[in-house]
């Protein structure tokens, strides 16, 4: 089984002032989370999407879903963790719960604030997730990637053309996932932020997905206005 996980759990403290987390901020006169929902939505392949908010954010969310999808059963609303990784935790939890693991559940994890991912990005997702066990989705670097441990001088140039930039989403067998983030001690779980470096630490290949330039991340009020012109972009 194939399940959509979307992450929805943070409360976008970048954005700053903003009223309400990032996700339910309006693109294109729609919140953006719907977006991102949409494109999960027209694939047949996933069982469930579950979507991970804020537990203070359940009832409305629940409702954005009850208005705007034809078939709402097949999105369930439930709370996300403390952590981005511990939000990816519940989503598995709740798949254990309700439909138990296996060595074939797929999870495919993706940020809310991602809207404009597309179909083919997700076909990859699941069938390098289903042949490989783990994948991230990755463009190559465009900028040259500079290092500096110390935050003042710089420590090392990597190889621009080995460099990439990550993305969601990030796509795992569910089981295996899980039985390596709880052989993670408390400290190493602090400092993952990324759930592919869950793999990589324990010494498991994760493949490349290739991404798109415009698969960008609303993480700023910069991105607010670079959204508002990539949707215009897309209803042409
Ligand atoms: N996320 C999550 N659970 C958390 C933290 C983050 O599901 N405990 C989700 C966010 O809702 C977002 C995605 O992970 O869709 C990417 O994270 P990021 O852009 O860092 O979102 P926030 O944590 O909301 O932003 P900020 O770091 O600015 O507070």
């Amino acid at each position: 089984m194939v399940f959509g996980v979307i992450l929805a759990g943070g409360i976008g403290s970048r954005m700053g002032n903003v009223e309400k987390p990032k996700q339910y901020l309006s693109v294109g006169g729609k919140p953006i989370i719907l977006h991102t929902l949409e494109k999960f939505y027209v694939n047949s392949k996933f069982e469930k999407l579950i979507v991970l908010c804020p537990s203070q954010w359940i009832n409305h969310t629940k409702n954005l879903v009850k208005k705007n999808f034809n078939d709402s059963s097949k999105i369930v609303v439930i709370e996300g963790g403390s952590t981005r990784n511990e939000t990816i935790m519940n989503s598995i939890r709740y798949i254990e719960k309700e439909y138990g693991l296996d060595d074939d559940t797929i999870i495919v994890t993706h940020d809310s604030v991602r809207p404009f991912l597309t179909y083919r990005i997700i076909e990859d997702n699941i069938r390098y997730a289903q042949e490989y066990g783990a994948c991230d989705t990755v463009i190559p670097a465009s900028d040259t990637i500079v290092e500096s441990a110390g935050h003042e001088i710089i420590s090392n140039i990597p190889d621009r053309s080995i460099m990439y930039q990550g993305q969601t989403p990030q796509s795992f067998k569910a089981k295996k996932l899980k039985e390596l983030y709880e052989g993670l001690t408390e400290e190493e779980k602090e400092i993952l932020t990324d759930a592919c470096k869950i793999f990589v630490i324990k010494g498991q290949d994760v493949h490349l997905v290739e991404g798109e330039v415009f698969n960008i991340k609303i993480t700023y009020p910069y991105d607010l206005r670079v959204a508002e012109t990539l949707i215009k972009g897309e209803e042409k």
